[in-house]
């Protein structure tokens, strides 16, 4: 089984992308063939700053690896080390309806939000399965922002297969329910567009402001709180805190008796013992910058590899070979 995630190196990475795609896509590497990527071509639709693209494709390795991602099992590698799956994107979008594009959340979203409606931005969704189809991926774990983009990836698919017989193997979203969508600190989805964000490596004093900050209601700490689960820093502590540390303090929460402030302070004390390793790893992959090339360099290698022999398979069915 193959399983394959991108990851955008458009800023710096928060439990979102943690708890959505990237934990449970370490926990995929034990299950089958895993290939996970940088999508910085695909950052070229919102970040126009070379320097910082090269620093954020940088940070996204080094968060990556020091949270888990184990090389010896995983090609890991940045999406533009192979440009055969641009030839790919080509191919595709000649069976891809605008109906299909002009339908997509993402692309209304971002341009409501101010991002410049360019062409690359609209056809997002042909690179990104182009990213799938071009290795032969059943099994692509990620949030539910990005359910509408595998569905699309698979409509594609079954087009061009339909035009030009069985070339691609139709992939199958993975997404954990219960890290959909993890919230941000306003309660939305956490997104870097929404500055809602708790990075998953930002400096102490940073993170605890955020968290201390997030607002809560105006009921007195002793007044009970039947609602206790839609509470958002227990949500969040759900994902960092030992379970039983988490259910001790909803429970609190509900009976009433527990402050806010406290509460907060809880979830900042679990966040970061829970990246406590993680952390440490980091700061030794940092002083090793020759093995993170190297890593990348060897993905890079392995994923063309594969890349070009689909490529070819797709070049000769639509008749370019
Ligand atoms: P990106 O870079 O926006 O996000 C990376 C992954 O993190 C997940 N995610 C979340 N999950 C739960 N709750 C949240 N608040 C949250 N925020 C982000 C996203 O769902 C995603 O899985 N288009 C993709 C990158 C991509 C890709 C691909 C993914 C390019 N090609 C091929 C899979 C296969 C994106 O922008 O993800």
């Amino acid at each position: 089984m193959r399983i394959l995630s991108g990851i955008q190196p458009s800023g710096a990475l928060h439990l979102g992308n943690y708890f959505g795609m990237m934990r449970p896509a370490i926990e995929l590497q034990e299950r089958g063939d895993a290939f996970y990527f940088i999508a910085d071509y695909h950052s070229l639709t919102s970040l126009s700053d070379p320097d910082v693209l090269r620093r954020n494709t940088r940070d996204v390795a080094l968060d990556f690896l020091a949270c888990g991602l184990d090389p010896a099992r995983t090609v890991f590698f940045k999406q533009s080390a192979v440009p055969e799956v641009t030839e790919l994107t080509w191919l595709l979008s000649t069976v891809t309806p605008m109906g299909l594009l002009e339908r997509c959340h993402s692309y209304k979203d971002k341009t409501a939000r101010g991002l410049a409606a360019t062409h690359g931005l609209f056809s997002y969704p042909v690179l990104m399965a182009a990213d799938i189809l071009i290795y032969d991926s059943n099994l692509v774990p990620v949030g539910r922002d990005q359910k509408q983009h595998v569905e699309v990836t698979r409509d594609v698919a079954v087009k061009f297969n339909l035009a030009y017989g069985e070339t691609f193997v139709i992939p199958e979203p993975e997404i954990r329910e219960e890290v959909a969508t993890v919230p941000g600190l306003d309660g939305q989805k956490m997104s870097k567009s929404y500055g809602n964000t708790i990075e998953i490596f930002a400096e102490e004093k940073a993170v605890r402001k955020k968290i201390m900050g997030i607002v809560m209601d105006s009921r007195t700490p002793q007044e009970p709180k039947p609602d206790a689960d839609r509470n958002l820093a227990v949500q969040l502590l759900k994902l960092v805190a030992p379970a039983d540390t988490a259910r001790d303090y909803e429970e609190r929460l509900r009976a009433g008796g527990l402050g806010y402030g406290d509460l907060k302070k809880k979830l900042f004390e679990a966040y970061w013992e829970h990246f406590a390793a993680a952390r440490a790893r980091r700061a030794e992959l940092v002083a090793a910058p020759d093995y993170v090339d190297g890593v990348l360099r060897d993905g890079a290698a392995k994923a063309r590899d594969l890349a070009s022999t689909v490529l070819r398979r797709a070049r000769r069915a639509c008749g370019l070979d």
